[in-house]
């Protein structure tokens, strides 16, 4: 009999027509993120390969054959990866198929914030002209970039952000001075770089040491006219406070691609700011990025299912 593999929201083909290729059988769900659905649609599977719905331990346990859950993407903070290692669940993942267009994405949110791009889009098409001469955007190159993260993504936007002629700094927890990457100047604190940078560009996952990192206290230690970029997690940047400082005018701007609950509700504190650009956490969801994601998942389930050692496991 052949394996199962559900994919309870739907990949591009590639991924799919790799694992019919090996001879599994493929069941594409309805792309709900609701928990009682997804109990149903996982029931069957000797293998999931995950997007962004919530996977907590019910719904894993839901799926009593299961023995490899395979992420599209990077972050793995919507599976219970406690309840995977108790449990001898393979957890496998994507980190080599979307840093790439995460950092063009960051890279893309720096120049859209800085030259107001959001702002004047909307204002011309209400017919404004004239308001070009009143906001005045900001030019990258001789800006500090200061990077809280210089993984994977962090050091590619690093490498972009060169070509602009910014200086980058950063800071890294578990990156120490002497292994810090080349182009980028150590920072020994996050505060440090906040205190310094005008562009500040999170890249860290989603622990509990990271929530809230930029918030009432934190944006106070920033310059007045910082702009924060966000393509990493929603919680790492407490919304309210950042709202209220987009608000006073506390600092100059923000770029979103991530928000702590998506999707968001409609009345969102930051949909009335102007000096906030909004991405649906679509950083990562070009053509290319999402064929590689879902092949390199495809990949993670044919390797654990078929007795290999994965390429891309997550440590439990
Ligand atoms: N917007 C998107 O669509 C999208 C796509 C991919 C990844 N991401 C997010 O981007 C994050 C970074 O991805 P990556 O591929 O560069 O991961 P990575 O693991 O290569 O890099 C993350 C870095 O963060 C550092 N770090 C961890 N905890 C820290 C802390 N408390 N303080 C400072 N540094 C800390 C790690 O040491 C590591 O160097 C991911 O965790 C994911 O949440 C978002």
């Amino acid at each position: 009999m052949a394996w199962k593999v559900v994919i309870p929201q739907d990949i591009t083909d590639i991924g799919k027509d790799y694992l019919r290729e090996r001879g599994y059988e493929i069941t594409v769900g309805s792309g709900s993120l609701d928990l009682e659905v997804l109990k149903r649609e996982v029931a069957d599977a000797d293998g999931l390969l995950v997007r962004t719905a919530p996977y907590p331990a019910e719904v894993i346990a839901a799926a009593p054959r299961v023995k490899v859950i395979s992420r599209h993407g990077v972050g793995v903070n919507n599976i219970d990866l406690a309840y995977c290692r108790e449990h001898g669940i393979v957890v496998t993942f994507a980190p080599e198929a979307n840093a790439g267009s995460v950092a063009e994405h960051t890279v893309g949110m720096m120049v859209a914030a800085a030259h107001n791009f959001a702002r004047f889009d909307r204002g011309v098409r209400e017919g404004e002209w004239e308001f070009r001469n009143q906001y005045k955007g900001r030019d990258l190159d001789g800006k500090t970039l200061g990077l809280i993260g210089v993984g994977r993504i962090g050091q590619k936007v690093a490498h972009i952000a060169a070509a602009f002629g910014m200086k980058v700094i950063g800071f890294d927890a578990f990156v120490p001075e002497d292994r810090f990457p080349a182009g980028i100047g150590f920072r020994p604190s996050a505060d440090a770089v906040f205190a310094e940078a005008d562009f500040i560009s999170l890249h860290v996952p989603a622990t509990p040491e990271t929530a809230n990192l930029v918030c009432q206290r934190t944006i106070g230690l920033m310059k007045s006219d910082a702009i924060i970029i966000n393509c990493a997690r929603g919680g790492v940047v407490n919304e309210d406070d950042l709202a209220e400082a987009l608000k006073s005018g506390r600092i100059f701007g923000a770029a979103l691609d991530v928000l702590e609950d998506e999707p968001p509700r409609p009345d969102h504190p930051l949909f009335s700011l102007p000096n906030v650009l909004l991405t649906p956490h679509s950083a990562a969801l070009t053509a290319e990025a999402m064929d590689r994601m879902g092949l390199h998942a495809a990949m993670g389930i044919h390797s654990v299912l078929s007795g290999e050692k994965p390429k891309w496991p997550v440590k439990l």
